[in-house]
């Protein structure tokens, strides 16, 4: 990871200040780095010690951090990381500018490792990212909203960077199509369970230890797990209370939604849905041979159970 944050930095070379500025800003708050830990625990579990694994990291890192800058002008969030966010500190314009001059920094530095399948899948996970942003976009306020639809905006947002991070540690390593495949499904499922439990932390989370303020889902009208679960289960006056949340978020009022959220379980079967999901990524590792690396990335989905940041 030492050797992936030494990448990053040296790619952050820009003529501009204020590119440097901004970039600087948040990546030095930290993150937790999950794609490009997710990209080397696979490597290393494939026995794979190419010299482009740094890059790649550094890469699906870049591209992540290219979304968030995005993602919190969307959002119109204002704390990330324990921090202030970028668009709340430089303004809309210089994060959404700033976020494109790290997605093109990420495609100069996979033309540089010069793979076609590796740019085949990175362009096609941007692609995917930017398609399940908007579906969301198109999905707001919309109470009807069906479990089916949410999956395929998680999958699409947030799964499929960490599936592309987990499938180029099996190109650039050169194994079977079957092997790929399992590693690509581990990504997926992963990235599926990490949204949902996200989703949970928005109503029930800690500002504290998540450095994001909680309850902007619902501020924005989003309908996530924990309200089509509540929905399922509410009697009328809660569903009626909850329709008229999301329809009219600015007049909602967070304290009783997530009362409502409670009442109904809706917490405790959206963390079982995540955790089938975790378990699907440990199940699809079968493949893989046994050793610390693998021990690793079972870890890394068994302790989403746990996740609090
Ligand atoms: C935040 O991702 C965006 C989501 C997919 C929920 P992370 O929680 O991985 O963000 P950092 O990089 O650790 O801040
Ligand atoms: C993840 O969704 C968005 C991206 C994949 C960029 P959220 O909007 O829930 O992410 P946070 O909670 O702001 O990090
Ligand atoms: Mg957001
Ligand atoms: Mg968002
Ligand atoms: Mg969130």
């Amino acid at each position: 990871m030492a050797a992936v944050d030494r990448v990053i930095a040296a790619k952050l070379s820009t003529g501009v200040p204020l590119v440097g500025q901004v970039c600087e800003y948040i990546i030095s708050a930290g993150g937790k780095r999950l794609r490009p830990a997710l990209l080397l625990l696979v490597s290393g579990a494939l026995g794979h010690v190419h010299e482009n694994r740094y890059t790649l990291a550094a890469v699906v890192e870049f591209i992540h951090t290219a979304t968030l800058l995005h993602d919190d002008v969307v959002d119109e969030s204002t704390l990330r990381r324990g921090r202030d966010t970028a668009n709340e500190l430089f303004g809309n314009a210089a994060s959404v500018l700033v976020g494109d001059f790290l997605y093109s920094r990420a495609f100069q530095m996979m033309v540089e490792v010069g793979h076609m399948r590796v740019m085949e899948v990175l362009a096609e996970a941007t692609n995917v990212i930017a398609e399940g942003e908007v579906q969301q976009l198109v999905n707001m306020r919309d109470a009807g909203l069906t479990e089916a639809s949410y999956l395929h905006v998680i999958r699409s947002k947030t799964a499929k960077l960490f599936e592309a991070s987990a499938r180029l540690a099996a190109i650039a390593s050169g194994q079977t199509p079957a092997i790929e495949a399992a590693c690509a499904n581990y990504g997926q499922a992963l990235g599926t369970a990490f949204q949902v439990i996200d989703d949970v932390l928005d109503y029930e989370g800690s500002s504290g230890s998540l450095g994001k303020n909680l309850g902007d889902d619902l501020r924005e009208g989003k309908v996530t797990l924990p309200m089509i679960h509540a929905l399922q289960q509410a009697n009328e006056e809660q569903r009626l209370l909850l329709k008229a949340a999301i329809e009219e978020p600015l007049k909602a009022n967070l304290d009783d939604v997530l009362a409502v959220i409670r009442q109904t379980g809706a917490i405790e079967s959206s963390r079982s849905a995540a955790w089938q999901e975790a378990q699907r990524a440990i199940d699809a590792l079968t493949p893989l041979p046994d050793n610390h690396f693998k021990t690793g990335l079972i870890e890394l989905a068994a302790s989403l159970q746990g996740r609090q940041a």
